[in-house]
């Protein structure tokens, strides 16, 4: 008898997931709003002084945040609204000492504390905490820089998510990795930001869809592994093609690793290939509308063009294709919903189970 929830005979979620909006508002503030998202690397915040205002998720999430490394190196992330008024804050990318508000001329250090406040003579009981810029979750995996746009707790700790990401691949040198910001990509699907997640998590479609990378991988020794908030799936090189050297310490050491694919639940996919990382992140913009980006962060350019690693913007645009197609399907009166094929679909599942457990009204 199997039990419940087993794969084996479980449903996916309801086709209304991709046509609800009221679904999606929750997904917005209870998943994402709580949820880490990366945002960029310790690199662009070199020196003291140093100020990058970010939106978090534009157009989704649209959170607007400063992070700043002040003059005795501390990183902070914090609100970019002025607490007067609620000015937008810092306009661009800049060095300097404080912070201005170009609206009443109220100023703050980079650690968010106010230091002046031109009017506010008189005020009584000024300033008070809450005058200070807020401050806003954010944490460090090696290199990475992740925020939280959670105003009470986030779902769970950076560590929690990245855990197991960092346990087998925390031997690569992350701080070599360069930001190659010529390569990077958007790409704009037309469909449900969850179709795309859905269509990452199994490597099922890889011999129907993506019959180049179908070459490039060993599709028979495929498998995934489900962790708590990641999963990941492990593609093996055939032979002849790129794999990655393997220090002694890795659990896979002595097989042939082609591509180590991970997903940190809900909306990012960290790829590392021989040649480096693809950072992809997910960014709805709709119910039927989704952005995604592909930051590439390179170890070894000379490994670019091989193996598994290679031509991702062809394998990206044959998954917009089917992912787009499958959402004109979900959207017909007589889809309701689908089974999971046991070997291959343990990653879909598995984000499905996280969107119940963080949204119960999800069916
Ligand atoms: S809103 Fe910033 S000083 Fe008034
Ligand atoms: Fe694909």
């Amino acid at each position: 008898m199997p039990e419940q929830n087993d794969i084996r005979n479980a449903y996916t979620i309801s086709a209304d997931f991709y046509r609800n909006e009221k679904l999606l508002s929750l997904v917005k503030e209870n998943i994402f709003a709580r949820s880490w998202q990366f945002v960029t690397d310790t690199a662009r915040l070199k020196a003291p002084g140093h100020a990058v205002p970010l939106t978090m998720l534009e157009g989704f999430l649209n959170e607007p945040v400063l992070l700043t490394r002040d003059s005795g190196d501390q990183l902070h992330c914090l609100s970019n609204v002025c607490t007067h008024r609620g000015n937008m804050l810092t306009e661009g990318e800049c060095h300097t000492t404080s912070l201005r508000c170009r609206y009443h001329g109220r100023r703050f250090n980079l650690d968010g504390k106010i230091t002046s406040a031109p009017g506010f003579e008189d005020a009584i009981d000024f300033p008070a905490e809450s005058d200070n810029l807020t401050a806003v979750p954010f944490a460090l995996w090696k290199t990475m820089l992740f925020v939280n746009a959670s105003v009470t707790q986030p779902l769970f700790t950076l560590a929690e998510l990245v855990a197991d990401m960092d346990k087998r691949l925390g031997w690569l040198p992350l701080e070599k990795f360069l930001f190659d910001s010529t390569g990077a990509r958007e790409y704009l699907v037309k469909a449900n930001w969850a179709l795309y997640c859905e269509n990452y998590l199994e490597g099922m479609h890889i011999p129907y869809v993506h019959p180049d990378l179908a070459t490039a991988l060993d599709i028979k020794d495929y498998r995934s592994e489900i962790y708590e908030y990641s999963n990941l799936q492990i593609g093996i090189a055939s032979s002849a093609q790129e794999c990655f050297d393997l220090p002694r310490s890795s659990p896979d050491f002595g097989q042939r690793i082609g591509g180590y694919y991970y997903w940190l639940f809900p909306n990012m996919m960290f790829n590392f290939y021989p040649w480096g990382l693809s950072i992809n992140i997910v960014q709805p913009l709709g119910q039927e509308l989704t952005k995604v980006v592909f930051l590439p962060y390179v170890l070894d350019e000379s490994k670019r063009a091989l193996g598994a690693g290679a031509a991702l913007d062809r394998v990206e645009r044959e998954d917009e294709e089917i992912v787009e197609r499958v959402q004109q399907g979900v959207k017909s009166r007589f889809y309701k919903r689908g089974r999971y094929a046991p070997r291959w679909e343990k990653g879909v599942k598995h984000f499905h189970d996280l969107l119940k457990r963080f949204v119960p009204e999800i069916d």
